[in-house]
């Protein structure tokens, strides 16, 4: 099978104009040399992969910066018991990742802040030439998607979404049946954010999870920033892990794009019902409204005629999973019930078959070359690739396998569903960001064994 490396180099020569690839001296390093990484917020999502980045020999953590103590102690903490050197210590307030933007010992910069700073950091970041990993959501508004885009054409700095679902085992074994047609020619998809969030959401940090109805300030983690998202926003806001993966399998710019989206939101109790059970009537959280449905639908139409079903679930009690369906015209995937059903296959017509079989048989090349490298590695390994994927792709200073065009298309479904939403389930254009190059463009993203 051609190599990743191999396929960049004669896609860069026949998209000529295009792609994101500039020359010169950029491109001059290999796979071997070690990569100088800062990080932009270390609380716990920045410190998963802070304790990946530790642990690697081809990785140099240079520079730190957040604006908690708090959490910069604890990474401090990972630091101590890797056995590495001390790095660059910056909290100097919320701007105070520009100072380490300054510091050009740093190739490379992973960001894992509240969604509200990304692409202001992103942006930065670029304009300093730092190779960009960012986490998920990159753009809250469709202008800041645009921005995100034409900075990163202008820079020539890649961007790459760390989406981790699309390195899900079972996913990616999906990913190598719906490439060898197993499941015919892709008809139908849903997946999602179904996941009681009501813990997270409201958590004061006096136990990992669930301690209290508070947020904002007096919030620990992703309570003192997500939660006031669900104040002022309804639409689908974490759209990312459920469209990645089926992006990837349905080639969306990549000879594929969204067209459309319609959204509708349920009414929002979730979130109400959690404080006055938990915190009594009384409490002055009880009186605040919340805007986000509980659940919120979105439907997405491609132009291959595809439909893309996703739900956001965050705030109601429920067990969690992201509701993966693949369907084509010979059979179908659900991950509720880890069930296949391929037509003429299954051991018996019209009945669901356990998929761990077919897991194993399609276990896609990276999982079976780095699995033992990524166990132990947060979210069943999966955290391990998405890592791996970005400072490989860093070190030889390449297009990452997801790119900037996929960061804002994944991310512009929030935006979209908000304003589907404000006008009743109106249908809403899909911008596309590529601007007519989704029709040239080929997929690479896992075609290979490296990363
Ligand atoms: N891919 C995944 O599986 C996954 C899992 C968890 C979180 N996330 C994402 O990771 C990101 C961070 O989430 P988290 O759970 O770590 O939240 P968190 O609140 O634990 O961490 C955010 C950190 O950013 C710091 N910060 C805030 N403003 C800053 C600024 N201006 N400069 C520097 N630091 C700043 C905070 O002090 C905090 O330490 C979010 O985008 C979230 O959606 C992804």
């Amino acid at each position: 099978m051609k190599s990743r490396r191999d396929f960049i180099k004669t896609t860069a020569a026949a998209g000529a104009g295009f792609t994101l690839l500039p020359s010169g001296t950029l491109f001059d390093k290999d796979k071997e040399s070690k990569l100088r990484l800062g990080f932009i917020g270390v609380g716990l999502r920045g410190q998963n992969h802070l304790e990946l980045a530790l642990r690697r020999n081809d990785v140099e953590v240079v520079a730190m910066c957040d604006i908690q103590q708090v959490m910069m102690d604890s990474a401090m903490e990972l630091v101590n018991k890797s056995g590495k050197t001390k790095p660059q210590l910056i909290m100097d307030g919320p701007l105070g990742y520009k100072r380490l933007l300054e510091n050009k010992d740093i190739d490379a910069v992973i960001i894992a802040t509240p969604w509200e700073w990304h692409t202001a950091m992103c942006l930065d970041a670029m304009n300093a030439k730092k190779y960009v990993g960012c986490e998920v959501i990159t753009g809250m508004t469709i202008e800041e998607c645009w921005e995100l885009v034409h900075t990163s054409e202008r820079t020539g700095m890649p961007l790459m979404m760390l989406e981790n679902v699309c390195y899900r085992r079972d996913v990616m074994a999906v990913l190598s049946m719906v490439r060898q047609n197993i499941f015919g020619e892709l008809i139908h998809l849903q997946g999602g954010y179904q996941h009681d969030l009501l813990e997270v959401k409201f958590n004061n940090g006096t136990q990992p999870y669930g301690g209290g109805v508070e947020f904002g300030e007096k919030g620990f983690s992703e309570a003192r920033w997500r939660t006031q998202h669900s104040v002022n926003r309804n639409g689908d806001l974490y759209p990312t892990h459920g469209i990645g993966p089926l992006a990837m399998m349905t080639n969306i710019n990549r000879g594929n794009r969204f067209t459309q989206l319609v959204s509708y939101a349920t009414k929002s109790r979730g979130l109400h019902n959690y404080i006055v059970k938990k915190g009594g009537e009384n409490h002055p959280n009880a009186k605040v409204n919340f805007k986000l449905g509980d659940i919120v639908t979105t439907m997405i139409h491609t132009a291959s005629e595809e439909t893309i079903l996703l739900q956001h679930d965050t705030n109601l009690p429920r067990p969690y999973s992201i509701g993966f369906r693949v369907q084509g015209t010979n059979g179908i995937w659900m991950d509720v019930n880890k069930s296949i059903y391929i037509d003429g296959q299954s051991k018996e017509a019209h009945r669901w078959e356990e998929a761990q079989a077919w897991f194993d048989r399609y276990d896609h090349p990276l999982w079976k070359k780095y699995g033992s490298d990524a166990a132990g590695a947060g979210h069943g390994g999966m955290d391990w690739f998405v890592l791996n994927a970005f400072i490989e792709s860093a070190k030889r200073k390449i297009a990452p396998p997801q790119d900037v065009y996929d960061a804002v298309t994944w991310s512009a479904i929030t935006p979209l569903s908000e304003s589907s939403i404000q006008m009743g389930g109106a249908s809403v254009e899909f911008p596309d960001f590529t601007k007519g190059q989704w029709m040239y463009r080929k997929n690479n993203f896992a075609i290979g064994d490296d990363y």
